[in-house]
């Protein structure tokens, strides 16, 4: 891995293919607390009882309680210009660029990207901790130890529990979503293929190997990240810093020639 002091710039040429992985420091700019910093959210949240299904079953109030707050928060929040930039090279690549992100915070829609890849489900989903109902769109807080019950399905009379579309530890990740990625990742290698990771610590699988998958495919491998994560030596290029600073630089959007609404 090159760590790079100097400002280089990703040229976003007629075939350049951009596949970029997200992680929680891209929205931590806009407010929304990281999960692995000191005062990260597991740190004050014990994971194994708001994000697994066994502690879902133990306590679903307190699961609810916990993402309605998250909820709550989210909503104040706005895109930074990490997601603005990102969504602004997306309109310049069409086709030729998928954001893979681990956030659930939404942000990445608000600041307007279309081509994204959820990878861990979204705040605002809902789905049946049951029934096959797909999941759908939802705002909705239960902060007071309500839990939420399925209208489509009842088992002896009582619905079953609603859940957060969240993927939790010990889940599979929609297998639709990992061919989207790959599919993209392999028609990306027929031309010039760059794979850039974003605030992410590289420790939670499978996210943390896409880079790994990128570098096989021939792809330039860029990341830009506050401090170096768990998997940075399997990066070419590392620069160092914030997002919302490292990547309208990155883009050469400092002038705004890509026309990216609300950049300074
Ligand atoms: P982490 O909290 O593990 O890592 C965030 C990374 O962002 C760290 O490496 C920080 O150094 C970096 N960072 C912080 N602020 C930044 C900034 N302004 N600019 C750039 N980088 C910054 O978050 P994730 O890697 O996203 O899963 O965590 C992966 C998954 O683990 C999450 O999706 C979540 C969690 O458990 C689920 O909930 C399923």
């Amino acid at each position: 891995m090159e760590r790079d002091q100097r400002s280089p710039v990703i040229a976003l040429t007629d075939d350049t293919w951009l596949l970029v992985l997200t992680g929680a420091g891209v929205s931590a700019e806009s407010g929304i607390p990281t999960f692995r910093a000191s005062d990260g959210l597991w740190e004050n949240h014990p994971v194994d009882k708001v994000a697994t299904l066994p502690g879902f079953r133990a306590d679903p109030a307190l699961v609810w309680r916990f993402y309605s707050e998250r909820r709550a928060h989210a909503k104040r929040c706005s895109p930074n210009p990490g997601h603005l930039t990102l969504a602004a090279v997306e309109r310049q690549l069409g086709d030729r660029f998928l954001l893979a992100t681990q956030n659930v915070d939404g942000l990445h829609r608000k600041a307007g990207s279309q081509r994204i890849v959820e990878m861990h489900g979204s705040l605002w989903l809902t789905r049946c901790s049951d029934c096959n109902r797909p999941p759908f769109a939802d705002e909705a807080e239960y902060l007071d130890g309500t839990v939420p019950g399925c209208k489509v399905c009842g088992t002896s009379g009582r619905p079953a529990l609603l859940r957060p579309h969240i993927v939790w530890f010990g889940e599979m990740l929609d297998p639709d979503d990992l061919q989207r990625i790959d599919d993209f990742a392999q028609t990306a290698s027929r031309g010039r293929f760059v794979f850039l990771a974003v605030g992410t610590s590289g420790v939670v699988y499978p996210a943390a190997g896409l880079v790994r998958v990128a570098a096989r495919l021939g792809a330039e491998t860029w990341l830009a990240n506050a401090e170096p994560p768990e998997n940075a030596s399997l990066f070419r290029s590392f620069l160092q810093g914030k997002s919302g600073e490292i990547l309208p630089r990155l883009f050469s959007l400092d002038g705004n020639p890509l026309g990216c609404a609300g950049l300074p």
